[in-house]
């Protein structure tokens, strides 16, 4: 939770790697700058209270959970973790940033057998069972955490359902997307209580990155 002493300033989940250095760039660019976070150092958090705002600096898969849980008051978070994870949040903008799409992917010389439930290792479950269960279709869910690709390879399962950024890793595995069903980028979100106490920061926070976005 927030505390008294922290209250005041705008506490911004900041998902670690390529995606947050591209918000953080955007953000300081209008005005929310925080040069300490170039430190080379193993900190977390990052605060400039001339521009009344504090970094943390989060796990992507994470952001949403600070924020939902009040332990930050705005994120930056990928479409996908919010629609696996569902958390109650207010999504306010799209950033266009970190685009890529979720997919089903197969080995190149993948056939469908339509007789027995199709076994699909994920690490997005319940995206893969309400795609499926929209597609009328068994499945037999197999969650993992990472190297998603090489289940496939390995007989592990017959598909997986992933993001597919680049294509490399799809490329470089001899696999081949089968189904491409929902756009992804990146979220700006807020937590709903600092969205009514904070008001009038976040929303300008708003107001600048669409104008920030518009003139890119
Ligand atoms: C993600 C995703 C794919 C890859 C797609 O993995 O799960 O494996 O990126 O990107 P590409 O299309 O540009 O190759 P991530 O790098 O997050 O690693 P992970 O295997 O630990 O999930």
């Amino acid at each position: 939770m927030l505390t008294k002493e922290n209250g005041d300033m705008l506490n911004i989940a900041l998902p670690k790697g390529r995606l947050g250095d591209q918000v953080y760039e955007l953000l300081s660019g209008i005005g929310y700058d925080c040069k300490s976070i170039y430190e080379q150092n193993r900190k977390l958090i990052f605060e400039n209270p001339q521009n009344n705002v504090r970094y943390l600096l989060v796990k992507p898969s994470d952001v949403a959970i600070y924020v939902e849980h009040h332990a930050a008051d705005v994120g930056i978070v990928g479409k996908d973790i919010l629609l696996e994870s569902r958390p109650d949040v207010y999504e306010l903008l799209d950033l266009n940033l970190g685009k890529c799409r979720m997919c089903v992917a197969a080995k190149t010389d993948y056939i469908e057998d339509r007789d027995r439930p199709l076994r699909v290792a994920t690490k997005f479950v319940n995206i893969a069972k309400e795609y499926y269960a929209s597609q009328n279709r068994d499945i037999d869910i197999i969650k993992l955490n990472g190297s998603i690709e090489l289940a496939p390879i390995l007989g592990l399962s017959d598909v997986i359902v992933d993001i597919v950024e680049s294509g490399s890793t799809i490329r470089e595995n001899n696999l081949k997307v089968v189904e491409e069903f929902q756009q992804i980028s990146a979220r700006f979100i807020a937590n709903k209580i600092s969205f009514k106490f904070k008001n009038q920061i976040i929303s300008q926070m708003v107001q600048r990155l669409s104008e920030a976005l518009t003139e890119r």
